[in-house]
């Protein structure tokens, strides 16, 4: 066994999730990181304090599960956080009155919930855009624009944003790039080896991997822009504990095999769906038939575990989720569980009914997560419970 420092670079992904030099505790060797439950440290010399004084500053947990995010994020610096929307207000906090951000308009609903209805109360300019044309970024651009904020794929119609091209853009004119990379895992796309700014996740999903932590993780590159960060987490406080760090760390270790089997899942499923009379249209950046797709594929390894679809009617979608039994009929996704959820009235019911229709966030339309059960048997339950 090795300590950090004696890795190199080369290692494939799968070998960093269990080797990055976060994964021993330094003090004693220990396999798991022990979870430091302590809210100070004793110091042994006032003169001399040691690295860690009080726990919104530093917990020896925390500090292995920001590092390893840093790293598997391809970042210098991680932070965590005690939400997916603590880590993006927290993010959203280095802005000031007066300056102004660009968002994408089919953001996750919490994201536009705070920017809509809280950051704007203290001054900081918000215009929300269809990213996947990234002339819409280049048009809104302002005099006091200061960043972009995206997803890609988006939820819950899996629409792509071409990083790159919405990079170029940003750096042109000295924009910082913010993508909240959720739905793909450091695993399956890494935003800030384009030259992304800023990544964030809800690790509450694939990297916590189990639907049982509630946390938010960040990752960047640049120095200057980590005091910034460090400074909000400090100071506003919205850290995550040790025991959720702990469950994270965990979860982390096993992403690869869990996203592996999953995406191979929602393969196999979104051409299933494809071929069924009552689906309208099926929503996967993996199918080459899916209008990102090319894009999607040049910036992540594959489709992802997260497809949408359409029914042919409303009644078909409520007898689904009335009837369906292997997948858990709920909001979030990534767990090792499959989750079904039907937006129109769960992640975006207080959508008013015309941004519903533009966002095509129709009453026929559910999202599927998949998790670790045999494809067949999805299969199989799907079949009776869309009545086929
Ligand atoms: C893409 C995305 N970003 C952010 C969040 C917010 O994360 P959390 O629920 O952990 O606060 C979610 C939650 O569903 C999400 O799907």
């Amino acid at each position: 066994m090795t300590l950090k420092g004696q890795y190199g670079d080369n290692m494939n992904f799968g070998t960093k999730l269990i080797h990055n030099g976060n994964e021993i505790d330094k003090e004693t060797g220990a396999l798991s990181i022990p979870i430091y439950q302590t809210s100070t440290y004793h110091q042994l010399d006032v003169d001399n304090q040691g690295k860690f004084d009080y726990a919104r500053s530093g917990n020896p947990t925390r500090e292995a599960l920001e590092n390893t995010i840093a790293v598997l994020e391809g970042g210098t610096r991680g932070f965590a956080f005690a939400s997916g929307m603590a880590a993006t207000s927290s993010v959203l906090s280095i802005f000031s009155a007066g300056d102004h951000i660009i968002v994408g308009h089919d953001v996750y609903g919490g994201t536009y919930r705070i920017t809509s209805s809280f950051f704007n109360r203290f001054g900081v300019e918000i215009t929300y855009v269809d990213m996947t044309d990234p002339d819409n970024v280049k048009n809104n651009i302002k005099v006091n624009t200061k960043a972009v904020f995206l997803e890609t794929p988006s939820n819950p119609l899996l629409k792509i944003t071409d990083l790159k091209a919405v990079i170029n853009l940003a750096k042109e004119h000295g924009l910082l790039v913010i993508v909240d990379n959720t739905f793909m895992s450091p695993y399956l796309q890494q935003p800030l080896s384009l030259g992304a700014d800023i990544v964030i996740h809800s690790a509450t999903k694939f990297l916590g991997g189990h639907s049982d932590v509630l946390s938010g993780l960040v990752a960047v590159k640049d120095a200057d822009l980590s005091k910034r960060i460090y400074f909000v987490q400090n100071s506003f406080g919205a850290v995550l504990g040790p025991q959720d760090c702990w469950l994270l760390l965990r979860g982390i270790k096993t992403l690869k095999v869990r996203m592996d089997y999953q995406c191979a899942s929602a393969n196999k499923l979104a051409n299933w769906l494809k071929t069924n009379q009552k689906i309208s249209n099926v929503y996967y950046p993996g199918l080459k038939e899916h209008p990102g797709s090319d894009i999607h594929l040049s910036q992540a390894i594959n489709g992802g575990a997260v497809l949408s679809f359409k029914t042919d009617t409303e009644a078909t979608a409520k007898t689904f989720m009335k009837r369906v039994t292997l997948a858990a009929v709920a909001v979030s996704l990534g767990g090792v569980e499959t989750i079904a959820s039907y937006p129109y009235k769960m992640s975006h019911a207080s959508l008013p009914q015309s941004e519903k229709d533009a966002l095509g966030i129709s009453s026929n339309l559910i999202r599927l997560s998949l998790g670790l059960e045999d494809p067949v048997d999805l299969i199989e339950d799907f079949t009776k419970a869309l009545d086929l």
